[in-house]
C-alpha cells in the first residue's frame, strides 16, 4: 500500500444484484479511481439489515452477488480492498461513539432518510421509524471514518451522508483532538439513471437492467420500455421524457452525443429500430462484464478468498483507528 495515496471508501447495500444505475452512478467511478486511491469497497450488510431486519436471508444471499458485481465491472482485488461491513465490529463500536455527536432532529432532517422512510411503509408503518434506521447515517459515517477515508465516490442521493460525516468528524476532532480527515464526496457525472419506465430505478418496480442480465433479458426489457407515439428520436426531457431517457441509455452504452444519436435515427418510422440498436449497444457494453461475472460464478471460492483477504486488511486499519479513538476518548484503561 502506497502511503502517499489518499484513501477512498465506498459501498453498496446487498439487497439485490446491482443494476445499470449502480454501474453509471458509482461502480464505474470507483473502478476508474482505484489506481489513484487506496480504495476500500464495503458490502454494507449491517446497513442493509436496518430495513431488512425481518429478512436476513435476503441480505445474506446478496452479499456474494454484490461482491461478484463489483469484481465483474473491473474492481481489482489487488488494488482495492473488498470486504463485508459486519466482519469489522470496530465499525459498530465507532458508531456508538459517533452517536453522541449527532442530534435526533439532525437525523430527522436528512432528506434521503426522510424519503426512504416514506417509501418503506411496509416496514415503517405510518412513518414510525426504528432507532436503527434513523441512525444509519451515523453508522455510515463510521463506515467512512474507520479507515480514515479522504474521498467517497457516490451517487447524488448520498450527499447528505457525507455532509453528516464531515460534521461528525469535525466534532470528534474538536472534542478529542485531531483523528479524522474531512471526507469529500466524489459525485458521479451521471448520478441518476432512471428506470425503463421513467421512475426511479428499483428492483421493486421491475424497471432495471441488471449487470447479470442475459442478452435475452436485456432485449425483452428494452422492447417493453416506455416511449411515446410520434416515432422521433429527439432529446427533449420536457416533452419526450421516455425517449430522452432511452437516449441516455444509448449515450451511456456507446459514448455518443445526443446530437449524434438524433442524427443516426433521424429516418426511423418506428421506435422498434431504435430499440433494437439500443439492445445491441447495451449488450455490447455488458458482454465483458457478463463474461467476467460468469468466471466468478463458476468459482465462488475465489470470491470468498478475496473477501477474507479484504477483511484482514480492513481489520488492520480498523484496529489502528480504534486504538487512537479509545485513547483520545480516555477509555484505554489498562494500557
Ligand atoms: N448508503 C449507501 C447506499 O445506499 C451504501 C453505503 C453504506 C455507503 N456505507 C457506505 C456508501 C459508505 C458510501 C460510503 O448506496
Amino acid at each position: 500500500m502506497d502511503p502517499a495515496k489518499k484513501r477512498l471508501l465506498t459501498g453498496d447495500r446487498p439487497t439485490g444484484k446491482l443494476h445499470l444505475g449502480h454501474y453509471v452512478g458509482s461502480l464505474k467511478n470507483r473502478v476508474a479511481l482505484q489506481d489513484e486511491y487506496d480504495s476500500f469497497v464495503m458490502i454494507a450488510d449491517v446497513q442493509a439489515l436496518t430495513d431488512n431486519f425481518d429478512n436476513p436471508e435476503k441480505v445474506r444471499d446478496n452479499v456474494l452477488e454484490v461482491a461478484m458485481d463489483n469484481l465483474a465491472v473491473g474492481l481489482d482485488p489487488n488494488k482495492a480492498t473488498l470486504f463485508i461491513q459486519s466482519q469489522i465490529p470496530e465499525i459498530a463500536e465507532l458508531t456508538v461513539f459517533f452517536s453522541n455527536l449527532v442530534t435526533v432532529p439532525e437525523l430527522q432532517r436528512n432528506p434521503t432518510v426522510k424519503e426512504e422512510i416514506k417509501s418503506k411503509g411496509h416496514i415503517f408503518k405510518d412513518g414510525i421509524v426504528t432507532f436503527g434506521f434513523l441512525g444509519y447515517p451515523v453508522s455510515q459515517a463510521a463506515d467512512i471514518m474507520f479507515c480514515r477515508s479522504h474521498v467517497v465516490p457516490v451517487g447524488e442521493d448520498q450527499k447528505p451522508m457525507i455532509e453528516l460525516t464531515r460534521k461528525i468528524a469535525k466534532k470528534f476532532n474538536d472534542y478529542y483532538g485531531e483523528v479524522f480527515p474531512m471526507p469529500e464526496a466524489i459525485i458521479s457525472p451521471v448520478s441518476r439513471l432512471k428506470g425503463l419506465d421513467g421512475r426511479k430505478m428499483s428492483k421493486s418496480f421491475g424497471n432495471a437492467i441488471y449487470l447479470s442480465d442475459s442478452p435475452e433479458d436485456v432485449q425483452t426489457k428494452i422492447m417493453k420500455a416506455k416511449t411515446d407515439t410520434d416515432a422521433k428520436v429527439l432529446y427533449d426531457v420536457e416533452n419526450k421524457p421516455d425517449v430522452s431517457n432511452l437516449m441516455t441509455y444509448y449515450q451511456i452504452a456507446t459514448g455518443e452525443s445526443y446530437e449524434a444519436i438524433e442524427e443516426k435515427f433521424a429516418a426511423i418510422t418506428s421506435y422498434k429500430v431504435f430499440k433494437e440498436e439500443l439492445t445491441k449497444a447495451i449488450n455490447t457494453m455488458l458482454l465483458p462484464i457478463r463474461e467476467k461475472r460468469h468466471e466468478y460464478e463458476k468459482n465462488t471460492d475465489l470470491v470468498v478468498d478475496i473477501l477474507k483477504a479484504g477483511e484482514k486488511k480492513a481489520k488492520q486499519e480498523a484496529e489502528k483507528t480504534m486504538e487512537l479513538v479509545r485513547s483520545r476518548m480516555k477509555i484505554n484503561y489498562f494500557q
